[in-house]
């Protein structure tokens, strides 16, 4: 582990160690408990968003073979295709310039820079 991180470990267990100690003194807090209510109350937030009183049944769906080959080549070709992000420097930046003057034919404008 590196230095920096230690220090920042050290300081979360020094933030978090107050907290540890005042609650060992309230009642047991079954953590696992609260996961498990939490979990709940987010799948009815869900459940509510979604506009249903209960999770719809899980259906079987079946994938026909020309999908599934679809699927395997595509994937195939992600696996063997190159990175898009550019290799060299050189291929970073564009290749052509375009200048545009902006400068209109203003009166104020005109003789500037010739
Ligand atoms: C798709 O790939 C999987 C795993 O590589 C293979 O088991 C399956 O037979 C392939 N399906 C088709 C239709 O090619």
């Amino acid at each position: 582990m590196q230095p920096l991180a230690c220090l920042n470990l050290l300081l979360l267990l020094w933030d978090i160690l107050p907290v540890t100690l005042s609650l060992s003194t309230c009642k047991t807090i079954d953590m696992e408990q609260i996961r498990k209510k939490r979990i709940e109350a987010i799948r009815g937030q869900i459940l509510s968003k979604l506009k249903l009183s209960s999770p719809p049944e899980a259906q079987q769906v079946t994938v026909t073979n020309e999908v599934m080959v679809l699927y395997n080549s595509t994937r195939e070709l992600l696996e063997t295709e190159q990175p898009l992000a550019p290799t060299t420097q050189e291929d970073y930046y564009a290749k052509e310039v375009h200048r545009f003057d902006t400068l209109g034919d203003k009166p104020g404008n005109r003789g500037q820079g010739e």
